[in-house]
């Protein structure tokens, strides 16, 4: 990295969804823009525990969470403002995707639950319980939600996926508003196609095959990678972006609609 980057100096950051994938690379990034400590929260206990070491138990640890059940995300929230005194940057980055393709002709209400329970209602309870410490600590913090291209466009296969991330959208505008008094700031990011462990297992490609894929997706030539999209966290989290609320920002290229 060269120089030493003090974007985060003292922060204390919990990623939900952090075990993988673009939580993964936030929580590398986090760590080297000198946050004090970054606690990832996710429901794969094995990949958070072996992120959290190889990152470092001292400015790290893994701590399990469903967000789809809030009382876990209301005892993480008061654990890690227990342990590290306060809490400044929440990025609630958790987020499922479902299966099978699916048009509206193939509704399943049990099938559309189970996406926004994660997705939708588990960033509206991360937002809460995270804003909650906020006001209570008396912190200007961030708030960051990962939405998606998907967030700003229809799709031909995945309805469920599309509807909840634009939810995630109305949700981040709305406290956004809300939240603005108390000196918090609430962004999403929205990404492009990335080759996670999300992307893979839902397409049955190597890393290589899915990006090869969506190459040709962008106006800017090159490969989007988790990286790129910690970037963007990053600066939204840092005292760069104190002015800047309630805005969705696109981390995809130049997507082709
Ligand atoms: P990923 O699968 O690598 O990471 C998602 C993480 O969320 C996993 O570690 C998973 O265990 C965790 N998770 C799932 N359900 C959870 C729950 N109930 N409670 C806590 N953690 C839970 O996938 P990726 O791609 O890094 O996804 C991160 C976010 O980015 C998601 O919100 C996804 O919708 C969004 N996104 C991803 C894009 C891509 O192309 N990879 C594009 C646009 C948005």
């Amino acid at each position: 990295m060269g120089e030493i980057s003090k974007k985060l100096q003292g922060k204390v950051a919990i990623i939900t969804g952090g075990a993988s994938g673009i939580g993964e690379a936030t929580a590398r990034h986090f760590i080297n823009h000198a946050a004090r400590a970054v606690v990832i929260a996710d429901v794969q206990d094995e990949k958070g525990h072996e992120l959290a070491e190889s990152i470092g138990l001292d400015r790290c640890v893994y701590m399990n969470c469903d967000v789809s059940k809030e009382g876990q995300i209301k005892t993480l929230v008061e654990t890690t403002v227990k342990k590290y005194g306060q809490l400044d940057i929440m990025f609630c980055n958790a987020g499922i995707i479902s299966k099978a393709e699916q048009t509206i002709l193939d509704f399943d209400q049990t099938q559309y639950e189970k996406v926004f329970s994660v997705n939708v209602l588990g960033t509206a309870a991360s937002v809460k319980h995270a804003a909650r410490a906020m006001v209570e600590g008396k912190v200007k913090g961030s708030i960051i939600c990962t939405a998606s291209v998907s967030a700003s466009m229809g799709s031909l296969q995945y309805t469920d996926y599309t509807m909840s991330k634009h939810a995630v959208v109305g949700l981040m505008k709305s406290a956004s508003k809300q939240l603005g008094g108390y000196g918090i700031r609430v962004n999403s990011v929205s990404p492009g196609g990335v080759a996670t462990p999300m992307v893979c297992e839902k397409t049955g490609m190597e890393a290589e095959e899915v990006e090869r894929t969506f190459e040709s997706s962008y106006y800017l030539n090159g490969v989007l990678k988790a990286k790129h999209v910690a970037d963007a966290v990053v600066f939204l989290a840092s005292d760069e972006s104190e002015f800047i609320t309630g805005h969705n920002l696109a981390v995809d290229g130049g997507y082709k609609q």
